[in-house]
């Protein structure tokens, strides 16, 4: 019997990461999902799920978490400039837990990207090499949902802003990345490197036709230099700093950062992926 743990798993990519794991036969009992805060993990137990507690922050609480656990899905945090200490707390834990295998969610391309989020991930990759435990590597390319963010304005107003120019993003659900991330939990075996994106290649003028698709109202796309849609989006109400990595992230698209022809992700799924459209009909839908 194999033990599989999930970080993050009271988030999105992790809470559907144990779903998926579930979905695709594994014991609900045989998954520990580790939340910081027990509070949240209602639906996890009620899945039948064993729920532990341990911050990020806190080496031997992780490493208690990951007693018997024999392969671990790390989801990368969220705490910006915290994330290089943050996870080297939990590959130390997995050593002294004796976890033999981590797969962890890093960025598509890390080790050549030029964005600015690939630092972290980078810096993860190498204390995973480092740490002597077999590791599978998760390249997530860019999210679809990133996009639901600007789409009621976009529509709203029939322009939608970005600094990508005619750059190209091969964005997928992050159900599905989190699908394939327990696809190769179960299977990946040390050492494989997955290179994930969906299987449509967008320009912003095709996510713009998207919104209008999908709402049926015009909607334009309008480059901006990388600095003026920095300050669009500081001044829609996000802070200074990730209003830059976001603005450095379309400057990325503009340069193929986030776009690949790896079919990795429907190797993973085993089924097609879900298409961009969908993903914003159903978010506009919830929102
Ligand atoms: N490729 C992309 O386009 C893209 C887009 C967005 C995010 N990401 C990355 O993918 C990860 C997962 O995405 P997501 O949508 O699931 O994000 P999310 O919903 O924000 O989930 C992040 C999870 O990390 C947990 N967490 C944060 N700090 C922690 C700490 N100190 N100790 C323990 N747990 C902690 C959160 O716990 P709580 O539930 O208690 O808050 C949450 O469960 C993100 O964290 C980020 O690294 C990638």
């Amino acid at each position: 019997m194999t033990t599989y743990a999930v970080t993050g798993a009271t988030g999105g990519f992790g809470g559907a990461a144990v779903s998926a794991l579930i979905a695709r036969g594994v014991t609900p009992g045989d998954i520990v999902a580790i939340v910081r805060d027990a509070e949240k993990a209602a639906a996890l137990r009620a899945a039948g799920v064993q729920v532990r507690v341990a911050d990020y922050r806190d080496v031997s609480a992780l490493a208690q978490a990951l007693a018997g656990v024999d392969r671990l899905l790390l989801v990368s945090g969220n705490e910006f400039g915290q994330r290089v200490s943050q996870h080297t707390n939990v590959v130390e834990a997995g050593q002294k837990a004796g976890v033999g295998l981590i797969a962890y969610t890093s960025i598509l391309r890390a080790d050549s990207s030029p964005l600015a989020l690939a630092t972290e991930h980078i810096a993860t990759e190498k204390v995973l090499a480092d740490s002597g435990i077999g590791v599978v590597l998760l390249r997530n390319g860019w999210y679809a949902e990133n996009y639901l963010a600007s789409a009621p304005t976009a529509i709203e107003g029939g322009v939608f802003y970005g600094s990508a120019r005619d750059g190209q993003v091969a964005p997928a659900a992050r159900a599905d990345y989190a699908d394939a991330a327990a696809a190769a939990l179960i299977s990946g075996q040390r050492g494989e490197v997955f290179e994930l994106v969906g299987s449509q290649h967008l320009s912003y003028a095709d996510i713009a036709a998207t919104f209008a698709d999908v709402s049926g109202n015009p909607v334009r796309y309008q480059d901006l230099p990388e600095s003026d849609y920095a300050a669009a989006l500081t001044q829609a109400g996000i802070p200074a700093a990730f209003a830059g990595v976001l603005a450095d992230s379309d400057a990325g698209v503009a340069v193929g950062a986030l776009d690949s022809d790896s079919s990795d992700l429907v190797g993973l799924l085993g089924r097609p992926a879900t298409t961009f459209a969908e993903v914003i009909r159903t978010g506009l839908a919830g929102a």
